[in-house]
């Protein structure tokens, strides 16, 4: 469906037209003054300048046109040159239908779908999933979830760290623990046992002990980066012992990513582009991008407009080793051979804005990137706890994203009745659906560039700007709707014109919907579908508090109302879904 305000400005655009201007100023937006009109056209005041002529003379000149619009109810001029519209209810409520009969609530698809690359979680295999990774997997389903809805060809991607240190520790670990094991043994050539030497819960405890003896044993970290480079050199044993691990880490990931109703199209890692990393560096050297210094292979990427600093790009350490600026170069070659993509989304911590920056310029200087390939860096802020500091366990070490859930589930628990109709093993699907939504919409609902306080009171609470807020406003609805079912009443669909001014404006923000998507999508920015889902709730409970929508004796009224509110759900659930959060049935 074309979104309100385009339709709204179709029509003012041809009236500018028609009085001699340029259609551009004709374009119309949402009244910052409520109070005054419902939507307004400031495009007068522009277009003074290039017909040098004063606003107010333009802005009469078209009003004269406006007037004999059929859709608006009034328009008005005011100095120095704006025009005030409302429009007709009549108009209102047939685009609100319009909204009812569509299964998308009439959102608008991209004309020029894009195949667009959404690069987030980056979990690192052999550590447990932890808070720092929460808001990569958080934003970036969501952001994946809006290009989707758009119509867009989507690929969410988890980018695992698969090939770093970090596997090489785990490796002289376990040589240490356990040397008698095949992997080890270079001259050995039998065929590796299938099942891994190790579980999950022993992985998670291998990893932190390798790391920790590491930073305070020199001749530790050496084993490590020797296992690393052993390993990314196709050393047999190491291979197969890297496979375990991804294998045992992946299968866990996906448990942990799965409660937190975030998927993966590709289960990708750094890794995944070794074949492309000798390409990759033969091609810089030949074209004369690279050059030498101290030892490492580096490309320059400052610009001479920088106001900071932009080191190098380093290709090679000098001991020939690859590191993340080189994967992430080799997988956007790879990303480019495999989608073609017309856009790829990194949603990643912003402390690592200048190695993506880097990493950019590096890839259109290189033209390994083409010039019409959008890179796109959400960098996220930091969750603190109330001391303003990173988030961490009371004991001080860092939360573990199931501990973390299990926290914010307690809380809600607390605050669910068992009742006539919910039992005990309900409650605890209730508390799992009602914490996740208060722990991603606390995320989501600030900036994703800012840092945030993560508030578990707060974040929980049942009022104010939450996700059980508005999950309980869903669940409000539909109960209403059970009811009215009860009563022999079901959604037909149509909606009348309304009978309050608290109705007017539910269906003005309905009618929102649309742009609110494609503002999100623009921006990259989830915190606008918040923002519109809690005015929306914040107006339909207003307009259950003025209406006794299930005592109401008007039939026609009464089945306007039931069709208005299940309109009202199906956008709320609609947003929701986009913020990856789903509403229980009863709270
Ligand atoms: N694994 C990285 C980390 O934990 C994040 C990966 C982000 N994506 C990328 N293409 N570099 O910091």
């Amino acid at each position: 469906m074309e979104m309100l305000i385009k339709q709204l400005s179709n029509i003012v655009e041809d009236k500018f037209e028609q009085c001699g201007f340029d259609r551009q100023y004709g374009m119309v937006t949402v009244s910052n003054r409520p109070d005054l009109c419902q939507f307004q056209c400031n495009g007068a005041l522009v277009a003074a300048k290039k017909y040098r002529k004063a606003p107010i003379q333009i802005a009469n000149a078209v009003l004269e046109e406006l007037k004999k619009i059929d859709a608006f109810e009034s328009v008005s001029v005011v100095a120095p040159g704006f025009i005030n519209i409302n429009i007709k209810d009549s108009f209102l409520t047939g685009y609100i239908n319009g909204m009812a009969a569509d299964e998308n609530c009439g959102s608008s698809k991209a004309e020029a779908p894009m195949t667009i690359i959404v690069d987030y979680g980056g979990a690192n295999v052999a550590k447990p999933l932890h808070v720092g990774h929460l808001r990569a997997a958080i934003i970036g389903e969501s952001i994946k979830r809006i290009s989707r809805f758009l119509g867009h060809n989507v690929i969410g991607d988890v980018h695992l760290g698969d090939w770093g240190l970090q596997i090489g520790m785990v490796i002289s670990e376990l040589k240490r623990r356990k040397p008698e094991l095949p992997y080890f043994d270079e001259n050995y050539n039998g065929s590796y046992p299938e099942d891994a030497p190790f579980t999950i819960d022993e992985l998670e405890e291998i990893y932190p002990a390798a790391s920790k003896l590491a930073k305070s044993d020199e001749n530790a970290m050496e084993e490590a980066r020797k296992s690393t480079f052993e390993l990314q050199n196709g050393r047999a044993g190491y291979i197969a012992l890297w496979k375990h691990i991804l294998n045992v880490s992946v299968a866990d990931l996906k448990k942990n990513y799965g409660n937190l109703n975030v998927e993966f199209d590709l289960w990708k890692g750094e890794s995944d582009c070794q074949e492309y990393i000798g390409e990759i560096v033969d091609y810089l050297k030949e074209h004369g991008y690279t050059y030498e210094s101290q030892g490492a292979l580096v490309i320059d990427v400052a610009e001479e407009s920088d106001t900071y600093t932009v080191p190098p790009f380093i290709v090679l350490k000098s001991d020939g080793a690859s590191l993340y600026s080189t994967t992430d170069l080799a997988t956007i070659r790879q990303r480019i051979k495999d989608y073609n993509p017309d856009e790829i989304i990194y949603v990643v911590d912003k402390r690592q804005g200048l190695h993506f920056e880097q990493v950019f310029r590096c890839a259109k200087k290189t033209k390994i990137a083409g010039e019409n390939l959008k890179f796109d860096f959400i960098g996220f802020g930091t969750m603190n706890g109330k001391d303003g500091k990173p988030f961490k366990t009371r004991e001080g070490g860092v939360m573990r994203l199931q501990d973390l859930i299990e926290i914010i589930k307690d809380s809600v628990r607390g605050k669910l009745k068992e009742s006539d109709s919910i039992d005990a093993e309900e409650i605890e699907e209730i508390a799992s659906k009602v914490g996740l939504s208060a722990l991603k919409y606390g995320d989501l609902s600030n900036q994703a560039t800012k840092d945030y306080v993560f508030d578990i009171d707060r974040f929980a609470s049942f009022e104010g700007n939450t996700g059980p807020y508005i999950l309980y406003t869903v669940v409000r609805i539909k109960s209403i709707l059970r009811k009215a079912q009860e009563q022999g009443f079901s959604v037909t669909g149509k909606v009348l014109e309304p009978f309050s001014g608290n109705e007017r404006d539910l269906m003005l923000t309905l009618a929102k919907f649309n742009e609110a998507v494609e503002l999100s999508f623009n921006d990259k920015a989830p915190n606008k579908i918040c923002e519109y889902i809690y005015d929306l709730s914040n107006l339909l409970n207003k307009f259950y508090h003025d209406n006794r929508i299930i005592s109401e004796e008007n039939v026609e009224k009464k089945q306007s109302w039931i069709n208005l509110i299940a309109l009202t759900k199906n956008v709320l659930k609609t947003g929701l879904y986009l913020l990856g959060i789903e509403a229980p049935e009863k709270m």
